[in-house]
C-alpha cells in the first residue's frame, strides 16, 4: 500500500474512534503526518517558510523566529509586518510613508489567516500598526474593513496610542514635491513597495499580510490594492496565498491575487500563476511601461513563485533556515 493511501486509510479510522478534544489532538497529528508527506515528495518546497515583497530581512527574520516558537501562521506575518511598519527609514510603510498631496500620511494593511477570515483598515490616520488594528477588525468586531477616522477610533479604543507618522525626511520629500505639484501619479518601482508577507506555519497553515503608506503624493482619500480581499491579498488555506505591490489600481482592476490562487488551483504553479497575472495587467494596460506591479504566491507545498513587470522588484525568502534576498524575473526585457 502507498504510504498516501495509508495516511488516507488511517484518518479515517482515527477519525472514526476519536471524540472530543481528542478529535482535535489527532486531526493535529495527522496534518503533521500528512505535512511529511507533501515535503518527501517534493524535495525543494518546504514549510514552514515566510516570504515578503521586497528586501525586508528584518522582518522575515521576526516572522520566521516566530515560526520557530511553534506558533501560527497568522503570529508570524503579524509579527513580521509590524518590523517594516516601525521602521521610520522605509517611505511606503508605516510611520515615515510618504503622505498624501495634503501632507496626510493614510496606512492600508489587511490580514487573512488559514481559515478564511479577514479583517483590513483603510485611510488609517496617526496609528503605527496598521497590520495589528487589522487583525482587531477581523478577531474583536463582525466586520470586515473599517475606514479613517472609525478606524483610527476603534484602534485607540483597543489600546493603540496615537503617533505622528510624518517624519522630517517624509514631510522634506513632500516639500520638494510640491514644488512641482504634479497631481498626476509619478509612478516608478523607487516609490512604490508595500509590504506584502506569506507563511505556512509547521502544520502547513497558511496565512498572509500587507500593509502600505500607498502611493507616494496620491489624492485625498485614494485608497489602493493592499488592504482589498482578493487584489492585494489572498489566502485560501487548500490551496496557497498570494500578495501584490506596485500601482494598486491596475492590480484592483484584475483582482490580481485571487487571480493567482485560482490558477493555482487549476494546476498551475505559482511561478506560473504570478506571470499569468502580470500578463492579464499587461494586456489590459498598454501604458504598462510607466507602472511596476510585483507578484509573489506559495501553494500548499511550499513551492513559490514572483514576478513583476520591470526589473528592480525583490523578494525576501526565508526557507529552510536561510533569509535571502532573491531578484525576481520580470516580463520587460525591453
Ligand atoms: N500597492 C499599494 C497601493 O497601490 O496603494
Amino acid at each position: 500500500m502507498k504510504r498516501r493511501k495509508f495516511i488516507q486509510n488511517a484518518s479515517l479510522s482515527t477519525f472514526g474512534i476519536a471524540v472530543g478534544s481528542s478529535v482535535f489532538a489527532s486531526e493535529k497529528k495527522l496534518s503533521s503526518i500528512i505535512s511529511e508527506e507533501i515535503k518527501s515528495e517534493n524535495s525543494t518546497a518546504s514549510f514552514p517558510l515566510v516570504i515578503a515583497t521586497w528586501n525586508v530581512n528584518n522582518s522575515t527574520a521576526e516572522a520566521w523566529r516566530v515560526l520557530q516558537e511553534g506558533k501560527s501562521a497568522l503570529d508570524a506575518v503579524e509579527k513580521g509586518c509590524m518590523i517594516e511598519e516601525a521602521n521610520a527609514e522605509g517611505q511606503s510603510v508605516g510611520i515615515g510613508g510618504l503622505p498624501d498631496r495634503d501632507g496626510n500620511v493614510t496606512l492600508d494593511a489587511c490580514i487573512m489567516d488559514s481559515k478564511g477570515n479577514y479583517g483590513a483598515v483603510v485611510y488609517l490616520q496617526n496609528i503605527m500598526h496598521p497590520i495589528s488594528v487589522a487583525r482587531k477588525v477581523m478577531e474583536d468586531t463582525p466586520h470586515v474593513i473599517l475606514a479613517g477616522k472609525g478606524a483610527e477610533q476603534f484602534a485607540i479604543s483597543e489600546g493603540f496610542k496615537p503617533v505622528d507618522l510624518l517624519t522630517d525626511a517624509s514631510k522634506k520629500a513632500w516639500e520638494e514635491w510640491k514644488k512641482t505639484s504634479q497631481y498626476k501619479p509619478i509612478i516608478n518601482i523607487e516609490n512604490h513597495d508595500t509590504i506584502g508577507m506569506l507563511a505556512i506555519d509547521k502544520n502547513g497553515d497558511i496565512s498572509g499580510g500587507c500593509t502600505t503608506s500607498g502611493l507616494a503624493y496620491k489624492m485625498a482619500g485614494r485608497v489602493g490594492d493592499s488592504p482589498i480581499i482578493g487584489s492585494g491579498l489572498f489566502i485560501d488555506n487548500e490551496i496557497g496565498g498570494a500578495t501584490a505591490t506596485g500601482l494598486g489600481e491596475e492590480v484592483l482592476k484584475t483582482v490580481g491575487s485571487f487571480l493567482i490562487v485560482e490558477l493555482m488551483r487549476q494546476g498551475k504553479t505559482p511561478q506560473q500563476a504570478c506571470e499569468e497575472a502580470i500578463g492579464r495587467i499587461i494586456k489590459k494596460s498598454p501604458n504598462f511601461k510607466d507602472f511596476q506591479v510585483g507578484y509573489i504566491a506559495v501553494n500548499k507545498k511550499g513551492e513559490t513563485g514572483y514576478y513583476s513587470i520591470h526589473d528592480g522588484f525583490w523578494v525576501t525568502k526565508y526557507q529552510d533556515g536561510k533569509n535571502e534576498n532573491i531578484p525576481s524575473d520580470f516580463y520587460d526585457k525591453k
